[in-house]
């Protein structure tokens, strides 16, 4: 679906009431969930006392409770309460040759069997690794590893500052590029500023320019403005749009920022968590045809096993990274390139570009986003709508992400639409579909026509409760 006819369906939602489920029918899946989901309840129950919330994922659906898993294998996910789910949020996106991939874990069950889980010194996967990213990402020259994408967008900012000599950073409202101090602005929503910044010290934005998506004339003007002063050294994008294209951005936004960034001599920064061998081997930069300065890449390049992350990029603007006292930018991380996350990138592309994992998981969000939106315009007093990119799929029921702040009343509406949607996700939930925030689904290249069925006929239960008209 192109972007224009996104933003349109969007609008359109937004212009109507929420239908939220009745009552009677929301009381009766949420007791449905609460029986099936017994022992999850007790852990919960017990978690709250050990674990602030009781919950610490933040991609966990948490409404009635939040479900604790037992396991997973192909596209299914088990609850510990013996249910299953066809698995959309897979793992928050790592995952895509399919959850438990036996060719990968037997690889890494060989390291830990026979040469342990870490020394703290380089090992030959850290090579192998970085060849394999080296070899697909267009734009990435050299890789330094890290443990997180938390880290590896801290990283980059620091890299960024270091090989300009500037201070300035410009991020797009509503975009996400983990959690350290200075990246937790504007957050899920453009325009939501320093709402989720408690416990952060006054002026940690003060070299942070927030400009909305899609404002080609604010962006512009960043630049404009900071060319005499400190200057910007780098924008950071996420590059199918803020929070994985849920807010998708104009076919000339990318294109536009790497003219500017040209121009004024600041660097482009590809955030590639979630896009990096998932939209394409080569990420959004081979999608886009657009090269980023700095790439930042995270769990996907574990497949799911742990302390995964990268920042790489140009030798030029790598070479930061190394040098003498005080010509170097400081970087650390004990457990950074472990043999087991090493290998587990190295095994991962390797396979991923044997099982052609890329195109078969795209090419069954593809049928899956047309077959959704098929069933979706039957019932057009609604408005739902699928998008997506590649095997990033994006439902799109209340549009809560899409409340334009200076609207009246917005942050009740917001709330009024989240809901509705966290109450769609408990009926999905309910019947053994998971997926992400309520509005996004991850494939993997195991999604297969029995996964489909049972989507289809989830959601098909999921309209059936909500009254026409
Ligand atoms: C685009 C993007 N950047 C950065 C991050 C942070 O990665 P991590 O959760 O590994 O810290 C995420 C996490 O979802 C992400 O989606």
């Amino acid at each position: 679906m192109e972007y224009q006819e996104i933003i349109e369906r969007r609008k359109a939602i937004l212009s109507r009431p929420v239908k939220p489920l009745p009552e009677d029918r929301l009381a009766s899946e949420r007791k449905l969930f609460t029986e099936r989901n017994k022992r999850s309840l007790e852990i919960f129950e017990k978690a709250k006392n050990l674990i602030p919330g009781g919950v610490e994922h933040n991609l966990s659906q948490n409404k009635p409770f939040p479900l604790a898993m037992d396991r997973a294998k192909g596209c299914h996910m088990w609850d510990v309460d013996g249910n299953v789910y066809v698995d959309y949020l897979m793992s928050g996106a790592p995952i895509i040759l399919g959850h438990g991939f036996d060719p990968l874990d037997e690889k890494i069950i060989g390291i830990i069997s026979e040469k342990g889980p870490a020394t703290g010194l380089t090992s030959e996967y850290e090579l192998r690794a970085a060849e394999e990213i080296i070899r697909h990402m267009p734009g990435v020259e050299m890789v330094r590893f890290l443990q997180s994408g938390t880290e590896a967008d801290m990283a980059a900012v620091r890299i960024a500052r270091a090989y300009t000599g500037r201070q300035k950073i410009v991020k797009i409202g509503g975009s996400y590029h983990g959690w350290s101090d200075q990246m937790v602005f504007s957050l899920h929503i453009p325009g939501t500023g320093s709402l989720n910044s408690r416990g952060i010290p006054n002026g940690t934005y003060a070299n942070l320019v927030d400009v909305a998506p899609n404002d080609f004339e604010a962006l512009e003007k960043a630049f404009e403005d900071n060319e005499a002063g400190d200057g910007i050294a780098g924008v950071f994008v996420e590059p199918i749009g803020g929070e994985s294209g849920t807010h998708p951005v104009h076919p000339d936004w990318n294109r536009r920022i790497r003219e500017l960034c040209d121009r004024y001599g600041a660097l482009l920064i590809f955030d590639e968590v979630v896009t990096g061998f998932r939209l394409a081997m080569g990420g959004a930069q081979e999608y886009f045809g657009i090269m980023p300065d700095i790439t930042v890449l995270g769990k996907i390049i574990g497949h799911g096993y742990p302390s995964a992350g990268a920042v790489a990029g140009r030798k030029d603007v790598m070479s930061v990274c190394h040098g003498g006292l005080g010509e170097k930018i400081y970087l650390g991380g004990t457990l950074a390139a472990n043999p087991i996350s090493a290998a587990a990138c190295y095994y991962a592309l390797k396979l991923m570009t044997e099982h052609d994992a890329v195109r078969r998981a795209s090419s069954y969000a593809d049928r899956l986003t047309k077959a959704m939106n098929d069933l979706f315009a039957t019932r057009s007093d609604l408005g739902f709508f699928v998008y997506n990119f590649g095997p990033i799929m994006h439902y799109v029921t209340t549009s809560f992400f899409s409340v334009d702040l200076s609207s009246p009343n917005a942050f009740t509406e917001i709330i009024t639409r989240k809901q509705a949607a966290d109450d769609y996700q408990t009926v999905t939930m309910a019947h053994g579909l998971c997926t992400l925030a309520g509005t996004r689904m991850y494939t993997c290249m195991q999604h297969d026509e029995e996964a489909m069925n049972k989507t289809m006929s989830v959601w098909e239960y999921l309209l059936s409760l909500i009254p026409k008209g």
